[in-house]
């Protein structure tokens, strides 16, 4: 049923001596905090690296953060309750040893960007005097923070910075990579739209740190370039990916129609702010005891089962009680964005509603970023480490960006400098042209993206997620053995561009993964929850579940 998803190796036919060639020492896919963080620490170690973005730089999920970056630096806090609070959210999922990894070494990484020029806010009082705020889930106010709300700004800011400070680093912006290129189990490189034209880009190692997913669901807070173009293309090249039906839906985006969802952080929620419904009642008390800072999926479900309790679209964030000056001064982002739509936090509720925000699946890396695939490293939100388990924890993401991103970079860099690579400069690729019916890309695009949000959403059934599966497989019928070519003549009267053809391509992969590993999973826990099997269920599901590239099912892998 899926054979046109499971079977294609590569979205286009190329033959390597026919194109442009480049060749690197670390290619580093995606420049948010992950990718940049990679790409200091392979230049630091001597490498030549090639960075490539999709948009400008300044486009990521990383960009766009605004709570923060959460670390152990005070000294009544602990590694072991940052742990603890993370294995809690991660519910029996989480690698014990990338847990480690990331809460023991974060310290020092968010450390060194201050040394980097990194202006977080500030606070007497503490040896750093750091200002520390808390989120969902964290027992400890540990969160570091920069302009109040603008933290990944700040953080993509000082990691660019130092990037371009590095001589070994060229940056390609508006480079659009279509396929991970593979030979005898190993990857070498990818396949990339630079200035309109594909390029073969030879590489001794290459790390994947190409963001997330948000743009499958129609509610989404990620950019538009999130349409999980790195799962799909890992998928492509075979390596495994990893518990792909762990989706984390934020609870706060601000809810007006014709707007896009911003994000609302929740670090509002972290200073007091609180969540009522269209009557005015304060409803997260009789859902969790932490109320407002339970968890993120016991709050986005609250608020979606508030919604069905009043019959509204919404409910609100209320911060009336909170001093406004402060709380303007503290969330600056926040305070222009309701400006924007004339809502006065001093006496106005926000109106607030939850998206798709974060891809909790991904790509399985091991303690050094390394994915199954020889020569193919991954990072940040792309990767699946085993730090987020089934949940992750708000702000642990920045942090293990951080974390792996260095030692990958680091590794990737040691890997191209002894290993001795022959490239195949003669490859090339043939994909059979396509008879079927041309399916409308926009109109697809945007019904794909409505039935993941509806049935493979916050709350999912056995039912719901297998009339997905059957409408996805319909769809990629006749999208998936397409060939978009990069000077393909578009139709003036609806054009679109090839560019959109392979985001499609890859979103259909991907939310065929979520969708098929969500149907799989008979039972509820973290971020996936099943209203037909409400139980976590530790006997039979405390397992990953993995994919490779040729099966239509995922493969149960109990934990190590
Ligand atoms: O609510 C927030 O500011 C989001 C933080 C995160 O996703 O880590």
């Amino acid at each position: 049923m899926f054979e046109s998803i499971t079977q294609r190796r590569y979205l286009l036919p190329f033959k390597a001596a026919r194109l442009p060639q480049q060749f690197t020492d670390v290619l580093v896919i995606g420049g948010g905090v992950a990718g940049l963080r990679a790409a200091i620490a392979a230049a630091q170690d001597g490498a030549e690296v090639l960075l490539l973005t999709k948009d400008t730089i300044d486009q990521s999920n990383t960009w766009y953060a605004q709570g923060g970056i959460a670390a152990v630096l005070q000294p009544l806090d602990s590694v072991e309750s940052h742990e603890q609070d993370t294995e809690v959210a991660g519910a029996g999922l989480c690698d014990h040893k990338a847990v480690e990894i990331v809460i023991r070494e974060g310290p020092q990484r968010v450390l060194e960007l201050l040394q980097w020029g990194a202006h977080f806010d500030r606070q007497a009082g503490n040896a750093y005097d750091l200002a520390f705020t808390r989120e969902g889930g964290h027992s400890f106010a540990r969160i570091v923070h920069a302009y109040g709300d603008a933290t990944g700004k700040e953080l993509a800011q000082t990691l660019i910075r130092t990037v371009r400070a590095c001589d070994t680093v060229r940056i390609q912006e508006k480079s659009f990579v279509l396929d991970l290129v593979t030979d005898n189990g190993r990857c070498l490189g990818a396949l990339a739209l630079v200035n309109n034209q594909l390029h073969l880009i030879w590489a001794k190692t290459t790390i994947l740190a190409s963001g997330g997913a948000g743009q499958l669901y129609r509610e989404s807070t990620n950019p538009e370039i999130a349409t999980a173009d790195g799962h799909a293309m890992a998928y492509r090249a075979g390596a495994t990916l990893q518990d792909m039906e762990m989706v984390q839906f934020h609870p706060t985006t601000l809810y007006v129609a014709g707007a896009s969802r911003a994000l609302v952080t929740e670090a509002v929620r972290g200073e007091g702010a609180y969540l009522v419904d269209r009557t005015g009642y304060r409803f997260m008390k009789d859902y969790h005891e932490m109320a407002e800072l339970a968890p993120r999926d016991v709050v986005s479900r609250a608020i979606v089962e508030q919604i069905r309790k009043t019959h509204f679209t919404h409910v609100f964030l209320d911060v009336r009680h909170l001093p406004t000056a402060e709380f303007r001064e503290r969330f600056p982002q926040l305070a222009q964005l309701v400006d924007q739509f004339e809502i006065d936090i001093s006496k106005d509720l926000i109106p607030i509603h939850p998206a798709a925000h974060y891809m909790i699946g991904g790509v399985d890396a091991d303690e050094m970023g390394r994915s199954s695939l020889n020569g193919l490293y991954v990072v940040g939100e792309a990767s699946c480490s085993g730090l987020h388990g089934a949940n992750r924890l708000g702000s642990n993401s920045l942090l293990e960006g951080l974390a792996f991103g260095a030692r990958a970079g680091k590794h990737a860099a040691e890997t191209a400098r002894n290993g001795k690579i022959d490239f195949p400069l003669n490859l090339e690729h043939r994909v059979p042209p396509s008879t079927r019916t041309e399916l409308d890309i926009t109109d697809v695009k945007s019904s794909l993206r409505s039935i993941m949000w509806r049935n493979v959403g916050i709350e999912r059934t056995g039912d719901r997620l297998s009339e997905t599966r059957e409408i996805i497989a319909f769809w990629s019928r006749y999208v998936m053995d397409k060939v978009f070519l990069p000077d393909m003549p578009t139709n003036p009267a609806r054009p679109i561009s090839p560019q959109a053809g392979w985001e499609l391509q890859n979103m259909l992969t991907v939310s065929f993964l979520i969708t098929t590993a969500a149907h799989a999973r008979t039972e509820s826990r973290g971020a996936h929850y099943r209203l037909d099997y409400p139980q976590r269920d530790d006997d039979h599901w405390r397992l990953h579940l993995l994919w490779r590239r040729a099966t239509e099912t995922p493969t149960p892998e109990p934990l190590s």
